[in-house]
């Protein structure tokens, strides 16, 4: 049954993956060859490259019944597709093979699931499993579902119970997943297994307060740097100061997994990225032993423009993030692969900027990198205007005295909204100055923006300019001194 749903899915892709408009699509980030992607799924190193897998529609450019996409790269740059992985096709999953992850056991992929059904209102998630001798075709067990409504009575929904991560620990497999509760606050439920096959239910990890969202998804488990980290994606959590500004949110809790009870000790939680379009992260660990996540970058709820403009695709993942923990805090670079594409590469060196603009030649590229460093000691504001058009611009702007950084692609291209409670078209983030310097790296694709304020704040955004842009620009009010600018394309 699901061999023939994934030939229709692959017969489709192929016919139809010449006729999309390329305007906006990106050069270095993942997307599908046609039609709609939402979370990272199944992202696990593998018998030497990386495997990314999606939730994927591929008929249309809006989310429909979710099947999983597949995709495999060496630099985690260049990305090469593979045949759809996994296909709604059994009782248990009939309206789609929601989130999930990947596994490696005895040189065999396993990948974990969330079977959706949801008919007549009647709406019941189970988790499954699926397996792959080539780490290309899966075959869904016999034995699905692995995981229902038995394991969960009197302590979760069956209804929203979703998005399990695999992981192993000293032997044992665990599964996180996310769930909620009666009073309607996310939970993440623990379970264990010995074989993969069979499992019981362990503990609730954690449970949310009241103004952490009204459900939690997409949980990911690891321990870094001495730490144990739990990754959410909480629906609704209400704003904080500057956090939490989109409907649907990304936390990172630190703190130690007690594993004789089964329960997360948290010391410190913070919001992941501070821009308008980052969920649902998931991680994998390589060879090398780096932690690495990937998000997708869009937000739910909004419209997308190359949906709206009939282009027959719609979303991207983030660029891959080594991830580490300094200080309770979860801090992001951007993967060190990406840097042996810039070319052309230019420096601006000034020793003092007195109340000036100066102008940044990356004119007619849509793929560059700009890494800005100086020193803000006498500095009032700082504009940079990264992608200009006639009149309007994707802006940051950085002011000393809150040590606010924001971001804003308001009134820039196509407009991207959502609900009423939903007008964001800008966000701010706290990042301090270090030794009185500002340090950031700025990485630019056709339609995304990701800037990373070296080891305190990661913004993604994305935007659909109209026309070619003018170079960006810099300009500062008061004096800004020892500035180095090295920019340069990504190729
Ligand atoms: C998160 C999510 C998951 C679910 C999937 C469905 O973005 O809602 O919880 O498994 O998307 O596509």
């Amino acid at each position: 049954m699901m061999r023939e749903k994934i030939e229709r899915a692959n017969q489709f892709i192929k016919e139809n993956k010449g006729m999309i408009n390329n305007v906006y699509r990106q050069s270095y980030h993942l997307m599908a060859p046609v039609g709609w992607i939402n979370d990272p799924n199944g992202f696990v190193y593998y018998k030497g490259e990386y495997h990314l897998f999606y939730q994927y529609y591929p008929y249309d450019s809006v989310w429909g019944p979710m099947h999983w996409g597949h995709a495999k790269s060496k630099d985690l740059i260049h990305w090469e597709d593979l045949p759809v992985a996994l296909a709604p096709s059994e009782e248990y999953d009939l309206d789609g093979c929601f989130s999930g992850s990947a596994i490696e056991k005895d040189g065999k992929l396993y990948l974990m699931y969330t079977g959706h059904y949801e008919r007549e209102g009647i709406k019941r998630e189970v988790q499954c499993i699926a397996v792959s001798e080539d780490g290309v075709h899966f075959e869904k067990i016999p034995g699905n579902p692995v995981i229902s409504d038995q394991h969960i009575k009197g302590i979760a929904q069956i209804e929203d119970f979703r998005d399990p991560k695999i992981i192993e620990h000293r032997g044992m497999y665990y599964s996180v997943v996310a769930s909620k509760t009666a009073e309607q606050r996310g939970q993440i439920l623990l379970f264990q297994s010995d074989d993969l096959f069979n499992w019981r239910f362990t503990s609730i990890l954690l449970k949310g307060k009241k103004e952490q969202g009204v459900m939690w998804e997409c949980p990911d488990l690891f321990h870094l740097d001495g730490k144990d980290v739990l990754l959410i994606s909480p629906i609704e959590m209400e704003k904080k100061d500057n956090s939490y500004e989109n409907i649907n949110s990304t936390v990172a809790f630190i703190g130690e997994v007690d594993w004789l009870t089964g329960r997360f000790n948290v010391e410190n939680f913070h919001e992941i990225d501070f821009g308008l379009d980052f969920y649902a992260p998931q991680t994998c660990i390589d060879k090398q032993g780096r932690r690495i996540m990937v998000a997708w970058m869009q937000m739910w709820g909004r419209n997308m423009p190359t949906n709206d403009l009939g282009h027959f695709w719609a979303g991207a993942m983030t660029l891959p993030r080594e991830l580490h923990v300094e200080k309770q805090q979860l801090i992001q670079q951007p993967i060190n692969t990406i840097y042996t594409f810039i070319t052309d590469k230019k420096s601006i060196i000034e020793e003092k900027l007195d109340n000036s603009s100066i102008v940044i030649e990356n004119n007619g590229t849509k793929q560059f990198y700009i890494e800005f460093s100086g020193n803000l000691t006498l500095t009032k504001k700082l504009r940079m205007k990264i992608i200009r058009s006639n009149d309007s611009a994707i802006e940051l702007i950085y002011e000393p005295v809150t040590e606010h950084l924001s971001i804003s692609r308001d009134s820039f291209g196509f407009s991207i909204t959502g609900a009423e409670t939903d007008k964001l078209t800008k966000r701010t983030a706290s990042v301090p100055l270090i030794d009185n310097r500002l340090v950031l790296e700025i990485f630019r694709d056709t339609s995304s923006i990701e800037i990373f304020a070296k080891g305190v704040a990661v913004m993604s955004m994305n935007f659909y300019e109209k026309g070619q842009s003018e170079p960006a620009t810099l300009s500062v009010v008061g004096m800004l001194e020892q500035v180095e600018i090295n920019y340069g394309l990504i190729k």
